[in-house]
């Protein structure tokens, strides 16, 4: 578990999203869902930005700040215009009622310590501010093939063939990564004080067709391969 991966892979990450980009798009469209009126955003474990591109590029919803761990990831964001601190979302300073959303894209899977980033979250935000906390849930069509992939340590192996994702996530990514399910992401949640769980979802077809067409975000979280937990500091 950890970031050394996207460190050195920092530009396959980008290029498997742009060409998977119906992923891409259903993902984005999930994002873009959750942080209607978001107001002043953090964004932990940004990544390379590209997520925060699209968003300001298409939805006019713009990020104040991220934090990410990858130094190299970091660079792209900044040339993507982010301000963006280097540090995990364990160790770096969110500091304290600055902020009306924190997001969590895509990360909680590699953070060693999902509970104290979300009582960072918890102090970060101003009261009434929200969390929102994405991935993919262990239990998930996408979960249970990327612990299949993890397992047997390659796409090529004879149980993926005719199920694996077209093009699917680098290895170098899924062994670093550890899948939550949603029911352990909703305790670390309630845990760090926040309420009013809400929960929308995207990716809902078997992992082998999700490249075919984008898809529209719907509530809930049983059949999604990414899902959007929201949640709420009490005012
Ligand atoms: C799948 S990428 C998601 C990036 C971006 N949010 C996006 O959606 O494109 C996961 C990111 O989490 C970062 N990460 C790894 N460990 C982390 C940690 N402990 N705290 C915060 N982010 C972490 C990685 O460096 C990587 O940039």
């Amino acid at each position: 578990m950890g970031f050394e991966g996207f460190d050195a892979y920092a530009s396959e990450y980008d290029s498997w999203f742009i060409e998977n980009s119906n992923v891409l798009e259903s993902e984005v469209r999930l994002v873009a869902s959750c942080l209607k009126n978001a107001g002043d955003v953090l964004s932990i474990g940004c990544g390379s930005g590209l997520f925060e591109k699209i968003l300001a590029d298409k939805y006019g919803i713009y990020i104040r700040k991220g934090i990410e761990p990858a130094a190299a990831m970091a660079e792209i964001a900044r040339k993507r215009g982010m301000e963006v601190v280097v540090g995990t979302g364990e160790n770096a300073e969110y500091g304290i009622g600055e902020y009306d959303t924190v997001l969590f894209n895509g990360c909680p899977c590699y953070m060693q310590n999902l509970g104290v980033a979300l009582r960072k979250a918890y102090d970060a935000l101003r009261p009434g501010g929200r969390v929102v906390v994405i991935d993919v849930p262990k239990e998930s069509a996408y979960g249970l093939i990327y612990n299949l992939a993890l397992a047997v340590g390659t796409w090529e192996h004879p149980l993926l063939e005719g199920c694996a994702p077209l093009m699917p996530y680098p290895i170098e990514f899924v062994k670093q990564a550890n899948w939550r399910t949603t029911a352990e992401k909703i305790a670390a949640i309630e845990d760090a004080g926040f309420a009013n769980l809400t929960f929308a979802q995207t990716l809902t077809t078997a992992p082998h067709y999700s490249h075919e067409e984008p898809e529209e975000p719907c509530e809930g979280f049983r059949k999604g391969s990414y899902v959007a937990i929201t949640a709420y500091k009490p005012k």
